[in-house]
């Protein structure tokens, strides 16, 4: 073991030779130190693998990223185990991500801390689910860096790691409006009815996706000749109607004579290998596949490269899937069932038989299938791939990303991936995979969001109106008022699945999620001047309100979020009508229904029942808090940000209010020469003053303001930029 030392909160502990994850970024290793002080963690001298932390009965462990239950982890047990798991119920301990940062918060500044722990094979955190009263994090090997990060708050402690594992991904601005998806619109002549549709219903949209049916015979990098022919020029009639088409790519090549990606990465041993060295082999989506080594650097730029046929077809985003690697079966697995089921032929099954054949069949069991792969090092070695399992989706999105910058090193690309481990959110963000169109995956959604920030996740969000089985229209509606607020904005469901476009459904249906789609539209340059300074400060864009209220109450709300000067609490439950609210102070309550309907109301600290028609949207504006409004277009290009609103809680008599901006598409802030909206309001016996200052690639000329102060009485308000 070998202790290190980050700064005087942070430590890193090496217990054997880990595989190097790059989670860390190579100037947050610290620098090597005789001895160390982890307490309160303590590592079993005899088993190593083993971690322990005892638990008080006032701790709440924060974090985790992608995993099921409430933001509180504790009372579960958690897998970090990367796996195509379609069926998020509340048992399950492992979904696509691996995201092993949690923070468990005491209450008070002494018993604060954040713990890491970098390891790419198989993590297991139990969260006081075997004894109440312990933490016990057990590796698969005695090979891991272990962090340490003290700090007196939570977001001190959030941000130094946020800070070692480096900035997140920065989406284009267009990528902040509302999507289309389905898995999936077949043909190029249905991409355009739809695009239409949803023009002539008046429904904000940016992009429509292409899931797995535009490619011919599930090849990544080909198109279907009937089903899209002449893509480019399909591209070009979508991108006439404002739209972008965002097109799928799975981890496994399908194995065909004559397809150029197979070809090439055989000739070249860009694949990972069976045992026997031949090129391994798996079924996924085309039938038999092999699978890139995105471990090897070379196979990476190689794969990576071959996104250019898209982008040269005018494409500029992506969504990488099945990258776990999800596999259906193997053939030693297919093997392995059939010689089952011969044996139990004719025979007369009691349970165990009967359910050990099932199972057999059930194919769910990666375990074993992850065992029968490798990957060749740099060193020329080989590595088996469970034990690095959970960093192959990175390093397959890390592949897309570097390709995309080599492409056009100039622009920001949108880019999320199913599979990923911390780190991969300097590369892309995530969608949370095939959850269900049930209401607790509204829960889960809103208690996922700060959870994933914490691992640098900020451009994330999940199937609104769920993946599996059929929604009705009040799930869709309230779904997509809670994904007004989340930066990836994308209603998406499976083929099975009933219809889930906003037109799915009744015309109340429509009405009230167009109204929803064209807040987020209203709000969509003040959610990404919000995103974008989050991603720029290491800090979260949602938290719980722990962060900024540490009284008890507070700090056991599960279902309200803090994002920006904003505090939302979604309605995630059916024929609700309302719902309660606690309120730590008194904040300025705005029930959004048509976002041009301005009335406000204020609500003292507190819990209340806040009443909610099946139309509205219920916000808080915190004190000194401001909501800047644009007004909808029918996609992002199309919004005119010259004249702005702002709704303002003002509780001072003076308030500062600054707004990131650039130019939405630049690859770095900096060649997007960024800057800020400026907004300084005075009140002196009531009289208001103002000034807006912007920075040059701030269009905005004119906020109307609206400006709430204490009492609850409303001053309009125009400011010129000066
Ligand atoms: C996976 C993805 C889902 C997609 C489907 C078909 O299940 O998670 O989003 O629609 O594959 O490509």
């Amino acid at each position: 073991m070998q202790y290190y030392k980050i700064n005087t909160s942070t430590w890193r502990l090496r217990v054997g030779s880990p595989f190097e994850t790059e989670a860390v970024l190579p100037e947050y290793l610290g620098e090597a130190v005789k001895t160390g002080d982890l307490s309160p963690l303590r590592i079993n001298r005899d088993d190593p693998r083993r971690i322990r932390i005892s638990l008080l009965p006032e701790d709440i462990v924060l974090g985790l990223g992608q995993n099921m239950r409430g933001m509180n982890k504790r009372g579960g047990i958690y897998d970090s185990w990367c796996y195509d798991e379609a069926n998020h119920s509340p048992h399950k301990r492992s979904l696509y991500g691996a995201h092993n940062f949690f923070i468990l918060d005491g209450g008070t500044p002494e018993r604060r801390f954040g713990v890491f722990v970098d390891f790419p094979g198989k993590v297991s955190f139990d969260v006081g689910y075997t004894r109440n009263d312990t933490l016990e994090i057990v590796t698969a090997e005695a090979d891991y860096d272990l962090y340490l990060i003290r700090g007196e708050e939570l977001s001190a402690i959030t941000a130094s790691f946020r800070r070692m594992i480096g900035r997140p991904y920065l989406p284009p601005r267009w990528a902040l409006g509302y999507q289309q998806s389905r898995w999936g619109y077949d043909s190029a002549a249905e991409v355009e009815a739809l695009g239409r549709r949803f023009r002539e219903e008046g429904i904000p949209c940016d992009a429509i996706y292409l899931d797995i049916e535009y490619m011919e015979r599930y090849k990544d990098f080909s198109i279907h000749p009937e089903r899209f022919p002449d893509f480019a020029a399909h591209v070009a009639r979508m991108g006439a109607m404002g739209f972008r088409l965002v097109p799928i790519i799975d981890a496994g090549v399908k194995i065909e004579e004559g397809y150029d990606v197979y070809e090439e990465g055989v000739a070249a041993g860009y694949f990972c290998s069976a045992e026997s060295g031949e090129d391994f082999v798996a079924a996924v989506w085309p039938g038999k596949c092999h699978f890139p080594d995105f471990l090897n650097p070379l196979a990476r730029r190689w794969f990576g490269s071959k996104y250019r046929m898209l982008t040269e077809a005018g494409i500029e985003g992506f969504w990488n899937d099945m990258n776990e690697p999800a596999i259906f079966y193997t053939e030693e697995g297919m093997a392995e069932a059939m010689e089952l089921a011969e044996a139990s032929k004719g025979k007369n099954l009691g349970v165990n038989d009967f359910f050990a054949l099932r199972e057999k069949f059930a194919f769910d069991d990666p375990e074993e299938d992850f065992k029968r792969f490798y990957h060749r090092l740099p060193d020329g070695s080989r590595i088996r791939h469970d034990r690095v399992h959970n960093i192959y989706g990175f390093n397959m999105t890390r592949a897309a990303a570097e390709g995309l910058k080599e492409i056009d090193p100039g622009k920001r690309y949108l880019l999320f991936s199913r599979s990923s481990y911390v780190g991969m959110h300097r590369y892309s963000g995530l969608w949370t995979g095939d959850n269900s169109s049930w209401w607790e995956h509204i829960l889960l959604n809103i208690q996922m969001m700060p959870a994933l920030n914490m691992c640098g996740f900020l451009y994330a969000g999940a199937d609104i109106g769920g993946h599996m089985h059929d929604a009705n229209g009040d799930l869709v509606t309230r779904w997509t008022q809670f994904g007004v607020f989340t930066p990836l904005f994308r209603n998406h469901a499976t083929r099975q699945a009933r219809e889930q476009e906003p037109f799915a459904y009744d015309e109340e249906t429509l009405k009230r999620v167009r109204r929803a789609i064209q807040f987020r539209y209203a709000l969509l340059p003040w959610l990404y001047g919000e995103l974008m300074r989050a991603a720029l400060s290491e800090e979260l864009l949602f938290k719980p309100l722990s962060f900024a209220y540490e009284d008890e109450r507070s700090r056991r709300v599960d279902d309200q979020l803090l994002l920006g000067s904003l505090m939302i609490a979604p309605i995630y439950t059916e024929n609700a009508r309302g719902r309660f609210v606690h309120l730590p102070e008194t904040m300025l309550f705005w029930k959004v229904g048509d976002y041009h309907e301005k009335e406000f109301e204020l609500l003292s600290a507190g819990d209340h029942w806040i009443a909610v028609e099946m139309d509205q949207i219920p916000l808080f504006i915190r004190p000194q808090g401001v909501l800047v409004l644009a007004s909808h277009a029918d996609c992002e290009a199309e919004q005119d940000y010259a004249e702005l609103e702002a709704v303002v809680y003002m509780s001072e008599d003076q308030l500062d209010y600054r707004l990131y901006w650039d130019d939405g598409i630049a690859s770095s802030p900096k060649a997007a020469r960024h800057g800020v909206l400026e907004l300084e309001i005075n009140r002196n016996k009531g009289t208001y003053s103002a000034r807006l200052t912007a920075a040059a690639v701030c269009p905005v000329e004119r906020i109307q303001l609206y400006i709430i102060d204490s009492q609850g009485f409303t001053t309009q308000l125009t400011v010129a930029r000066s």
